[in-house]
């Protein structure tokens, strides 16, 4: 708990921190990155690039700030970075560097601004977020049996197209062993040293059921936009990765679990987001057939729309199960394509799905923010609780729901 001393410099914080935040951030990562360069190897230079990651730190910081003294609303923010950070290998060594950098920047960016009972209360502040995300890492490496920053060496055993632009890449142990464990709905990092040396790890959420002497990705390559580069790792997987391939992964981490439980459940998921909703469909085919499902799907057209064999399978053991898909342009398809769901012409809209009882069916999101942010207003509007409703962000989180 921050002291009384401390407190009353941490709440004056917040409006400061929420203008110059991002200037805080990026300054600390400069300078970081400058000192210790082999920390390149361990952040995402595509989100620090296009300053997401910037952003996202900085959200934490104002989040914690402005949260101090509610820790219901930090515990899924925690959740959710302790996860990332323990899938990337984070060790409490790592600490004391950022905290140092972190000081430093706010130092600098707020001058005069910045006395010495501030800065004081601002460590104090930065050691216990520090600690409490260290214990829980401890918890989760501890529980996985891995040692922080270790990753399996899986062989590549099938790659298959799975849409226009997503490919599958099926992983067994290479040494034999058992493939690790994991919930639906859980990612892996993967690591690639790109041409230049540079190593970089990005995370793929696990897109079949768990329990199988194998586990599966689906990544969707990331095309170079009007100003924007293409993805260097995504491009790097689909240019490179052949059957017999190696590719070290972490521990499967991440609490988003849209399979959990046994009562009805809704799967509304756009693009590439659609990975961790074909784990959950097909765990909840091998294990309870019966379940009420509403599986929605948002896609530029069939070509775009990925695992669409996975879906009528599961169609064809789960009675209970209703497909949905939206298509932008609901004219475009292969002939022999045969359509994996109801197709509506359109963006996703919550309101043309079947009902169902709002009280204790889980929603659950995943695809691009607008998507996300979209649903989840319409699905307020129907009455769907917050409680109810969990996504998956394909990046930094910007945290917006807490500031
Ligand atoms: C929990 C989680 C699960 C995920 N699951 C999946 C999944 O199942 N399947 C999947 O395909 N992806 C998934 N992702 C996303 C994945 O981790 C990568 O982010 C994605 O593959 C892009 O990585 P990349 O290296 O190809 O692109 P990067 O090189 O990292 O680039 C990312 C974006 O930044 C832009 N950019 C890069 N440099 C600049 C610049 N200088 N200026 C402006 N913009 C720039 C690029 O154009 C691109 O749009 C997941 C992410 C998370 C966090
Ligand atoms: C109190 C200290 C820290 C806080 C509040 C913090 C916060 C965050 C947040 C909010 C994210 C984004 C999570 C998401 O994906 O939504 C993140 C990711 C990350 N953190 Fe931390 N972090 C801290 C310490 C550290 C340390 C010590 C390191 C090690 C050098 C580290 C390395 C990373 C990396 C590499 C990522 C992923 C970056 C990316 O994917 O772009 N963090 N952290």
């Amino acid at each position: 708990m921050i002291s009384a001393e401390a407190r009353p410099y941490i709440d004056a914080s917040v409006p400061v921190l929420r203008e110059h935040g991002l200037a805080i951030t990026r300054l600390f990562y400069r300078n970081l990155f400058n000192e210790y360069p082999e920390l390149n190897n361990i952040f995402n230079m595509g989100n620090q690039a296009n300053g997401s990651q910037q952003q996202s730190l900085a959200s934490a910081v104002f989040a914690y700030a402005a949260n101090i003294d509610n820790p219901a609303a930090l515990a899924p923010v925690i959740s959710r970075i302790v996860h990332k950070h323990v899938s990337l290998g984070i060790r409490p060594s790592h600490y004391p560097i950022v905290g140092e950098h972190l000081l430093q920047a706010i130092q600098h960016t707020l001058g005069d601004a910045a006395t010495p009972p501030l800065l004081s209360a601002w460590a104090e502040a930065y050691g216990l977020l520090a600690q409490a995300l260290i214990d829980e890492e401890h918890r989760l490496y501890r529980q996985s049996g891995t040692e922080p920053g270790s990753l399996f060496d899986m062989r590549v055993t099938a790659v298959q197209k799975q849409s226009a632009l997503v490919s599958s890449f099926t992983l067994v142990r290479a040494d034999g062993g058992a493939v690790p464990n994991f919930v639906p709905g859980q990612y892996v990092s993967v690591a690639v040293s790109l041409p230049g040396g540079l190593r970089q790890l990005r995370q793929y959420s696990l897109s079949d059921a768990p329990g199988k002497s194998h586990m599966r990705i689906s990544v969707k390559r990331e095309p170079a936009g009007a100003e924007t580069p293409a993805g260097m790792v995504s491009n790097w997987l689909h240019d490179n990765l052949v059957v017999g391939s190696i590719l070290p992964v972490s521990t499967p981490c991440g609490d988003f679990a849209p399979a959990a439980g046994s009562g009805a459940v809704v799967l509304l998921s756009a693009g590439v987001g659609i990975t961790p909703m074909i784990s959950a469909l097909n765990h909840i085919a091998a294990t309870n057939p019966q379940r009420q499902v509403i599986f929605a799907h948002a896609a530029r057209d069939m070509l775009h729309h990925a695992h669409r064999a996975d879906i009528a399978r599961a169609r064809e053991v789960m009675p209970n199960l209703r497909t949905v898909a939206f298509y932008e342009d609901a004219a475009a398809f292969a002939a022999d394509d045969a359509p994996p769901a109801e197709i509506i012409a359109g963006l996703m809209d919550t309101d043309k799905l079947a009902a169902w009882p709002l009280a204790d069916t889980h929603v659950y999101l995943c695809g691009p923010i607008k998507f996300m942010q979209a649903q989840w207003l319409s699905l307020i509007k129907r009455g769907v609780l917050p409680t109810r409703l969990h996504r998956e962000v394909f990046g930094p989180d910007m945290l917006d729901h807490l500031l």
